[in-house]
């Protein structure tokens, strides 16, 4: 059987993803800081701040998808928050990286999430593409560090295939549930000026193109995961009132309420640009749910 260790795999995408391993055959293991997160899949331990990864688990990967970061929006952006954001990516990465280089291994790929900020948090009329250069910012920076380790596995001589995920789609959890609530209550507006773009993607395609980066051998290097259809906020917030059969009339959230809110952490909700999804498509992928509406009813109307 082929095992796919998940790091951070207790997560919102780590779930579903192991979800589906699971149903497709795979042996599916998560690399958890938790002794025992109470999850039936087989679980190694790890401890990134003492350098402790389960041997067995480095001996018996044949695939690593490294999901593994504390919360962009959990917190606040102090300043020790954004070590844990960058180290919980990168350092975690790079250790992984020690362990695989000092023992016997099977790895035929490694697998990594970084972020549709990877171009910077900027709102723009370009449509980034994975050739860009990533951006300035704290999340530029962040994306830069987290995919610099996970491409050092291509010194080990493995395939490394980089997901720059945009905000994940799911009724389970993510950023869709947050965004429900004043729609719910009746008062959906725009954030800011509501023309920053929101690269987004449905948690079945994200779950699936980590499927076809395992299985799909020419899938190497970095790929925006994002749906093809381009949304801004507004747009966003409006399709959800509509899906939900909400009224869209309150005015706009001021952005000086956000970052008053949420400090500097605030700009990824207020800028945002679009991103390509050329070039997952070249490989062969067809999306499940290129457009919003379609992702939002799924999500929020299935089972009703
Ligand atoms: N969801 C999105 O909209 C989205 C968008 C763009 C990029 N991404 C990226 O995709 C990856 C997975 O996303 P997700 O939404 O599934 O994340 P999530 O639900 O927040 O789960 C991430 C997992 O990472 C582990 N983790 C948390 N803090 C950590 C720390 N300080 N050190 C090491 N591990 C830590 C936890 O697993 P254990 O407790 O079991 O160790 C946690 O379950 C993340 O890197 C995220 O940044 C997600």
């Amino acid at each position: 059987m082929t095992r796919v260790i998940i790091t951070g795999g207790t997560g919102l995408i780590g779930r579903g993803l192991g979800l589906r391993l699971r149903e497709r055959g795979y042996d599916v293991a998560l690399l958890s800081r938790r002794k025992n997160p109470g999850a039936e899949i087989k679980t190694f331990y790890w401890d990134p701040a003492k350098g402790e990864v389960d041997r067995e688990a480095v001996e018996t990967a044949d695939f690593v998808v490294h999901l593994a970061g504390a919360n962009i929006s959990g917190k606040r952006w102090s300043k020790k928050r954004r070590k844990e954001i960058v180290d919980s990516r990168a350092e975690t990465a790079k250790l992984l990286f020690d362990k695989f280089k000092n023992t016997d291994n099977k790895l035929k790929a490694f697998i990594s999430a970084s972020g549709a900020n990877y171009y910077g948090v900027l709102t723009s009329e370009k449509i980034f593409a994975e050739n860009d250069s990533p951006g300035t910012g704290f999340m530029g920076e962040t994306c830069r560090l987290w995919e610099e380790a996970a491409n050092s596995f291509s010194n080990l001589g493995k395939r490394v295939a980089i997901l720059r995920t945009g905000v994940v789609l799911s009724g389970k959890g993510g950023a869709l549930p947050k965004m429900l609530t004043p729609v719910k209550l009746g008062v959906g507006s725009p954030v800011g000026s509501g023309r920053q773009y929101m690269p987004w993607i449905h948690i079945e395609d994200i779950c699936n193109l980590y499927i076809n980066a395992i299985e799909n051998n020419d899938v190497e290097g970095p790929y925006n995961a994002v749906a093809p259809q381009h949304v801004t906020n507004e747009y966003f917030m409006k399709t959800l009132a509509r899906v939900l059969d909400k009224p869209f009339r309150a005015p706009n959230v001021p952005g000086f309420v956000m970052k008053t809110l949420y400090g500097s952490m605030a700009e990824i909700i207020l800028r945002g640009s679009r991103l390509s999804a050329e070039k997952i498509k070249s490989t062969g992928y067809e999306f499940h749910f290129p457009e919003l509406e379609g992702a939002l009813r799924e999500e929020l109307l299935k089972g009703e």
